[in-house]
């Protein structure tokens, strides 16, 4: 999966993409990251990319015509035969699982790093969506856009080891993970749960599915509206006192 970043400062990007899992993707060809400068589009001798928006307010606001030439020279005129465009910005969707499982099936994704107090209106009849990592403000687009390419690469298969580890992880079953554990068996007094010592595994996957609803119970009980539950899940959720949903 190609993915092409938009953005004024691409030397937010050094070492991020360097370093374990998303190093070894790149360097087996699974994801392919492409920075684009986007003052480099600029024409003018002071290369100018934000000015003062018009009403008033203070802020300065990202020029569309660089971001324009840009995504035009690097994806093409044609919005029919460009990749999805996403802009990063505190005003878009929420990023999820399912959104990063849903991009990773696309073969090439382009990211638009906004930056100052905005970015003019006008650069949304570039973008076809917008995503948010999170209802804060950061000051620009450039770490979103690399949470959106980490967490998309994470479903790219061959870019993590196990391929079915990132259907199991916290979110992808709709409940956070069960605890891990490795050596040793006691550490300052606090002993491995014997469970996971037993070598049994059936009843290693009905304890760490407890486990699961447990810690979901206990941290994140909006999740379990909506996590799909046998009845053997729903007997143990009862037994933890959950009063949700139609238990
Ligand atoms: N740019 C600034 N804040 C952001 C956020 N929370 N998500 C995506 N882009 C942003």
């Amino acid at each position: 999966m190609r993915f092409d970043i938009f953005t004024l400062f691409p030397g937010i990007f050094a070492g991020a993409f360097d370093e374990s899992i998303l190093r070894r993707a790149r360097e087996t060809g699974r994801i392919e990251i492409f920075l684009h400068d986007i003052r480099a589009y600029t024409h003018d001798k002071h290369h100018v990319t934000d000015e003062t928006g018009y009403g008033g307010g203070g802020g300065m606001i990202m020029k569309p015509e660089p971001i324009f030439e840009a995504v035009e020279s690097v994806l093409g005129t044609d919005p029919a035969t460009r990749p999805p465009v996403v802009l990063l910005t505190p005003q878009g969707r929420i990023l999820t699982t399912q959104i990063a499982r849903e991009f990773s099936q696309l073969p090439r994704l382009a990211l638009i790093c906004g930056r100052y107090e905005g970015i003019d209106e006008r650069v949304r009849a570039l973008v076809t969506d917008e995503i948010s990592i999170g209802d804060y403000v950061l000051t620009g687009g450039e770490i979103p856009a690399m949470v959106v390419v980490d967490a998309v690469s994470r479903f790219v298969p061959g870019v993590v080891g196990d391929p079915g580890a990132p259907h199991r992880d916290s979110h992808a079953t709709g409940l956070l993970e069960h605890p891990h554990y490795t050596r040793p068996p006691e550490f300052r007094g606090m002993a491995v749960p014997e469970i996971l010592l037993s070598g049994h595994h059936a009843k290693i996957e009905r304890w760490r599915r407890n486990e699961s609803l447990r810690r979901t119970l206990e941290r994140r009980p909006d999740l379990l509206a909506r996590a799909v539950l046998t009845e053997e899940d729903r007997q143990a959720l009862r037994e933890l006192g959950w009063q949700g949903r139609d238990l």
